[in-house]
């Protein structure tokens, strides 16, 4: 009978050395297999039990019981153990560091102020054209009537492209960056018949030094409508509508003459607001326009005698730098987060 007990002791031993010595859960229910199964070690010896003498059962029993109960609270405690390894990763990790998040980006300012000025246009019937970075000559200025001696084609002003930099370029014609947006005036009405609706914002180059109000590429706006007994009044209607949207019920619109060789008359656009005031000023110059010139409706083949209509351009940069107080248009260019993140 001793002889029985002593043979619980080493099987359970050899149990418990195996099963916390098994490296996964396949490896640990073999184990369990070898001692438990049906076929097991230890089963072999619940077995034998009923084989004991009857005076001996009772101790054996409970010798019995105790390893079983051992063997599976070691069992539980293995799987468990080993269930949250193989959940942990592989590589070691520092859980300690800080979680990776992914942030959501948002609409550069410039961006957020052009769809806001193209919204507000939708409204009134504008549609959204565009064109070509890389102008011609006739484009950007002969088809706009601007004189040859110009100073705007001055080489100091507009970056040219040497001929060889274009395949597409033939003798006489010089290609350019554009200067403004209004080529695009051109394009479009040589391509539809009036009347016409469009604004076209998109980026535009010229020869500057970059400092707090300038920078070689920036953004403009051009708005150009043409339809029968167009009135400079329609022009300011529209003009203060927009302006009145985009930056607050409380702007002030005037118009002051200038001259701009596509249109007849033309104006600059000076606006006032408390936050121009704020600035120290009482008007900002913010835009151009006029009366479409005749000479220009004849260069794209409408008759002058039937169309007219009006046309505008301003700067976006400007724009946003008054609508969200920026004091220095090189930020925009700048991918600085600290700065975009305030939009
Ligand atoms: N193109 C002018 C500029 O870049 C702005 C401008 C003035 C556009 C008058 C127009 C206009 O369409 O009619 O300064």
């Amino acid at each position: 009978m001793s002889e029985f007990l002593a043979q619980i002791e080493p099987i359970k031993q050899a149990a418990v050395a195996e099963m916390r010595a098994a490296s996964d859960l396949a490896a640990l229910d073999q184990v369990r297999v070898t001692f438990l199964g049906a076929n097991g070690r230890f089963t072999a010896l619940l077995k034998q039990l009923g084989a004991l003498p009857k005076e001996a059962k009772p101790a054996a029993g409970k010798a019995l019981n105790e390893a079983k109960a051992e063997l599976e609270r070691v069992l539980a405690e293995q799987r468990a153990s080993l269930e949250i390894r193989a959940t942990l990763p592989q590589e070691p990790t520092d859980f300690t560091l800080p979680g990776r998040h992914r942030s959501l980006g948002r609409l550069h300012p410039l961006t957020q102020a052009t769809e806001d000025i193209v919204r507000i246009f939708r409204r009134l019937g504008f549609v959204v054209a565009d064109g070509p970075e890389i102008e011609d000559e006739y484009h950007c200025f002969d088809a706009l009537n601007t004189p040859a001696d110009h100073p705007a084609r001055d080489t100091q002003d507009t970056f040219y492209l040497a001929d060889s930099e274009n395949p597409g370029a033939t003798a006489g014609k010089r290609w350019l960056l554009r200067t403004h947006t209004s080529s695009v005036q051109i394009r479009v009405m040589k391509r539809q018949p009036p009347p016409v609706r469009i604004i076209v914002p998109g980026r535009v180059y010229r020869r500057d030094n970059a400092d707090a109000t300038h920078n070689p590429t920036f953004h403009q706006i051009e708005g150009l409508y043409v339809d029968r007994s167009v009135t400079v009044g329609d022009l300011k209607g529209t003009v203060e509508f927009v302006f009145r949207e985009l930056l607050g019920a409380d702007v002030r619109v005037r118009f002051r003459p200038h001259y701009f060789s596509y249109t007849e008359p033309s104006y600059e656009i000076d606006f006032s607001s408390a936050l121009v005031r704020k600035m120290g000023k009482e008007w900002l110059e913010i835009a151009g326009c006029g009366m479409v010139h005749p000479q220009v409706f004849e260069n794209v083949g409408y008759d002058p005698e039937i169309w007219t209509g009006w046309a505008f351009g301003f700067g976006i940069e400007r724009i946003a730098m008054i609508r969200y107080a920026i004091g220095d248009i090189r930020q925009f260019y700048q991918n600085d987060l600290r700065f975009l993140e305030q939009f």
